[in-house]
């Protein structure tokens, strides 16, 4: 029998949810972004996102199933995402998946996101096993090492900011909108992605990420230069905007070769690699990804990233999980939780 599996993604600030169906893969993927709803605050903010996702959801829901040309009695499962992120905003997605799976009698599996994005590559690629995955998010850096499906090892993380986080914070500094990975871009490639300043790259020979520095040795820099006023917390008119775009562009290199050099420590710690995988809210950067598959092909190694909507938080990639746990039997019950 072939099952078909509603996914429903709310741990952060995206209210999503898709229709996978085990033989043709996702069927739909909708969302509602909230990213206009923090953009003033600069970031996200808890209590607006699980209002937010409670106002979304069912209609959400609906669009993916007509997307899919499905109705509720066709599902067979329901996989929702109960950890890890913003606890408000699981508890909607989890409530709201149990309830319809309760009254429409259902199985119901509860997802980890994290283990969401390490197979999302999988939505519209065969990646070999084994195969180092880099997640770069705004809420998770990390590598793992994946050897099958549900068969992965945690290798490295950051041990502060995640990537994501660090282009948000520094695009905070710059006075530029949130989110900041996908504007720090935009300026950076108008620099022709030139590395002007040369922010600090960690030389530690480990596994491990650290972008706090970064933001650190940013804003100090922005202080000697005169154009960010340390008491005041604000820009001053120093700031240009061609300073924006030399700072944006050093930062993106930055962050490319601490990347590449985590990559490439990895590998030698794993001979065996077949390919190397990029997840993520990040893994939309186009230059970091082509610096990754140029990487790639100089190492004999194949290079998969997903399309930008299943890098971004969403829910074909939890309806994915589902689906092999499913088949593994590995179901939740109603005690579910969050944590
Ligand atoms: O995966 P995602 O949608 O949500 C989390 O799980 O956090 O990732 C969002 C993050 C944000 O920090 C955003 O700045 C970053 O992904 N991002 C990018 C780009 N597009 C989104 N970072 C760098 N370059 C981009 N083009
Ligand atoms: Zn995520």
């Amino acid at each position: 029998m072939s099952l078909i599996i509603l996914g429903i993604e709310t741990s952060c600030d995206e209210t999503a949810a898709a229709i996978y169906s085990q033989q043709h893969g996702a069927l739909s993927n909708e969302l509602f972004s909230q990213v206009d709803l923090h953009k003033e605050y600069g970031g996200v903010v808890p209590e607006i996102a699980s209002r937010s996702h409670i106002e979304k959801i069912n209609f959400i829901v609906e669009k993916a199933l007509k997307k899919a040309g499905k109705v509720l009695e066709d599902i067979d499962v329901v996989a929702v995402t109960h950890r890890p992120g913003l606890p408000g905003s699981l508890l909607i997605g989890v409530c709201f998946a149990k309830g319809l799976a309760w009254a429409q009698q259902k199985k119901i599996i509860g997802i980890n996101h994290l283990e969401g994005h390490v197979f999302s590559s999988f939505l519209d690629n065969k990646p070999p096993f084994p195969h180092i995955c880099l997640t770069a998010s705004g809420g998770h850096t990390a590598m793992y090492l994946v050897k099958g499906f549900g068969d992965y090892q945690l290798i490295g993380q950051t041990l502060d900011d995640a990537a994501g986080e660090a282009f948000d914070k520094i695009a905070k500094l710059l006075d530029l909108p949130y989110p900041g990975g996908p504007v720090i871009e935009k300026l950076a490639r108008e620099e022709n992605f030139q590395d002007y300043f040369h922010y600090p790259r960690s030389t530690a020979d480990s596994l491990d990420f650290s972008f706090s520095g970064l933001k650190t040795a940013v804003l100090y820099d922005l202080v000697k230069k005169g154009a960010y006023e340390l008491k005041a917390k604000k820009q001053s008119s120093l700031l240009t905007e061609k300073l924006k775009r030399e700072v944006a562009s050093s930062l993106l290199v930055a962050i490319k070769d601490i990347f590449i050099k985590k990559i490439k420590l990895a590998l030698t710690q794993n001979p065996d690699i077949k390919a190397v995988t990029f997840v993520g809210g990040v893994a939309c950067n186009k230059f970091i990804k082509n610096a990754f598959a140029e990487f790639c092909k100089e190492h004999n190694l194949n290079f998969f990233s997903p399309a930008p909507q299943f890098c971004t938080d969403n829910a074909a990639m939890i309806a994915l999980v589902g689906n092999y746990k499913a088949k593994h039997n590995l179901f939740s019950d109603y005690s579910l939780d969050i944590f």
